[in-house]
């Protein structure tokens, strides 16, 4: 979702070094840019830039050189995807600019305040509302105490840039979205991501909510928003490897990551298992267990409650972030909740475990982003290991996730050995669908199928979540309407939009599912449905055959696979972009 870059530092070229930066977070997904600076030969004033519509091959040759630059790429919610609607926004002086991430939510009645004042606004954005405000508060006020007055009047979760060229200042404030605060040498950083900050140092605060940052060049001061106490910040040292930019012999970071995925699940099935052991004993002293996710995560999260049932034994919830804050009131100090995610941002799943959290539950994260915010809030944490995820549609992360939960499950009835060897088995399999033999046919199905409307996904046990997971890869990046669904609900409806040449992807598993998910398979021929087989062996009703081999309960990670490189090659075949797909972001972090 939304991006954010500032620089207060001693280059004067800082707006090349924000756009820069801007770049770095153009994963994170966006429909329109901009760069704002306080030009060197003009310090009162504000200059900016800002386009809709991607990066690609602009610059920012056309503003002044400054030291002190923010920048930030937007992801609309409020107001329509336009230059004027793009961030930063200035006040009617042009000296306050913002920069926001989030939904202001009572910025209605507080603007209809300030257009009776007199201000005007060229925008139809909440955050404009905020540019007003300040200029308002920052008649009688010093710059940075009327950020603070006015970040304690927004209700919503926000993080907010706000910088006034007469007191040449950058400041910061959170509550919700995330900022990282990087430290230089007489220069200082700050970003949404910390990934984006790596190139210029390692040195990091990660604001928490309520605090905001004052950065003038050389200082950074922490406060309590609302108490405007100064905090002393435990700052952390960065150890993550640059990984940004290189896609190698790939022309998207989605096929990278899809053809990692052998070697993260062979790092997890080798290093993953005495921490799942350990982190086993937790599970098993809770009473009542939640795994919690939202997207892939959650048909991860899926995937785990079968596998707790099916090695261990053991009854495990399952819930969708964004519905489990409403269904949580039975928590307890006992519970424990076990929130899957990549980012560690997505806002759904941070709101609902503060409310577990809140119910005295204890929090396990499973996160692919170390230091992210639900890695920071957690009691137990586990990190993925799947090295950072750039394309919006989530592969290597998903399979990560389903690799540490065989092994939990397995840990938990004393067999974590079996889980290793079921995770080896997945690998073979997966280098199998890899090879140049199988990609063919991948590819040769896409050219069948990529003009259909609509694509159906069958499965029982596991292969359910990976028919869910399936129907999301597709329609995600290639807007093909895909619907995934537990084999046995056929009947119960959806059997109604099945017609002559229909695509039908089932899943069969060598497992107890085989028997049923066949007879799905065969009640869908019968109504003319062009049966996609993937399976460890072809059988005579499947239309087309892709060879998936057996990896017991692990197979979900091949058969998610195949179902990555057949949503990546639709993509490619339709000349759609598989990295950034229209309307969606990579970290959620609004509601
Ligand atoms: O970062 P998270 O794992 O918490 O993200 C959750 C979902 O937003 C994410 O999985 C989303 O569904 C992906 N675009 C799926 O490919």
């Amino acid at each position: 979702m939304c991006g954010i870059f500032g620089y207060v530092g001693n280059r004067n070229d800082g707006q090349k070094l924000v756009f820069s930066g801007l770049k770095s977070l153009e994963y994170r997904g966006y429909d329109s840019w901009g760069v704002g600076v306080i030009p060197e030969e003009s310090k009162n004033t504000i200059a900016i830039k800002k386009k809709v519509g991607k990066i690609g091959n602009a610059n920012v040759s056309d503003l002044p050189g400054g030291s002190l630059s923010f920048g930030h790429t937007r992801w609309a919610t409020h107001g329509g995807v336009t230059d004027a609607n793009a961030h930063p926004h200035l006040d009617c002086s042009g000296t306050i600019a913002v920069i926001h991430n989030g939904i202001f939510e009572n910025y209605e009645e507080i603007k209809k305040g300030l257009l009776r004042k007199g201000h005007k606004f060229v925008s139809e954005t909440d955050t404009e509302t905020l540019t007003h405000l300040l200029e308002d508060f920052s008649k009688d006020k010093p710059f940075a105490e009327a950020v603070r007055a006015a970040f304690n009047r927004m209700d919503g979760l926000n993080a907010v840039i706000a910088v006034s060229a007469k007191e040449n200042l950058l400041v910061a404030a959170r509550n919700g979205s995330p900022l990282v605060i990087g430290f230089g040498k007489n220069e200082n950083f700050l970003a949404s991501d910390a990934s984006a900050l790596l190139p210029y140092t390692r040195d990091v605060y990660f604001l928490e909510d309520n605090e905001m940052a004052v950065l003038a060049p050389g200082k950074v001061t922490i406060l309590n928003v609302k108490t405007a106490k100064e905090i002393t910040p435990k700052r952390k040292r960065l150890d993550w490897k640059i990984e940004q930019g290189e896609k190698g012999k790939y022309k998207f970071y989605m096929l990278k990551e899809i053809f990692e995925q052998p070697q993260i699940i062979t790092d997890i099935a080798v290093s993953g298992a005495s921490q799942a052991e350990e982190i086993a004993k937790k599970i098993k002293d809770a009473r009542g267990t939640y795994l919690v996710g939202c997207g892939t995560a959650s048909y991860a999260c899926l995937a785990g409650s079968y596998l707790f049932s099916k090695l261990a034994k053991r009854h495990v919830n399952f819930a969708i972030g964004s519905e489990f804050g409403y269904s949580l009131d039975f928590l307890n100090k006992d519970s424990l909740v076990i929130a899957i995610s990549q980012s560690g941002e997505t806002m759904d799943i941070l709101e609902s475990v503060k409310k577990a959290k809140d119910k005295g539950a204890k929090i396990l994260s499973l996160v692919n982003v170390p230091g992210s915010s639900l890695y920071r809030l957690s009691d137990y944490k586990m990190l993925i290991g799947a090295g950072q995820e750039r394309a919006v549609a989530s592969t290597k992360a998903f399979t990560g996730m389903v690799a540490h939960l065989v092994l939990l499950a397995n840990s938990l009835n004393g067999g974590v050995k079996e889980g290793q060897k079921s995770l080896m088995a997945a690998v073979k399999s997966v280098n199998q669908i890899l090879s140049l033999k199988s990609l063919r046919k991948i590819k040769e199905l896409t050219s069948r199928i990529v003009d259909k409307k609509h694509i159906y996904v069958i499965g029982r046990g596991l292969s359910y979540p990976a028919s869910l997971e399936t129907a999301l890869k597709i329609k995600e990046i290639s807007y093909i309407h895909a619907e995934g669904l537990a084999a046995g609900e056929l009947k119960h409806g959806p059997l109604a939009l099945i017609e002559k040449g229909t695509p039908c992807i089932s899943f069969l598993p060598n497992d107890e599912t085989y028997g049923s998910n066949l007879a799905g398979a065969m009640e869908m021929k019968a109504r003319g449905g062009y049966i996609i087989g993937i399976s460890h062996k072809p059988r005579e009703v499947f239309d087309y055959y892709i060879h998936v081999s057996d990896a017991g309960e692990s197979s979900i990670i091949p058969e998610v696979i195949v179902a990555q490189l057949l949503a990546y090659y639709l993509t490619i075949k339709k000349g759609l972009d598989p990295d950034k797909p229209r309307n969606l972001a990579k970290s959620v972090t609004v509601k």
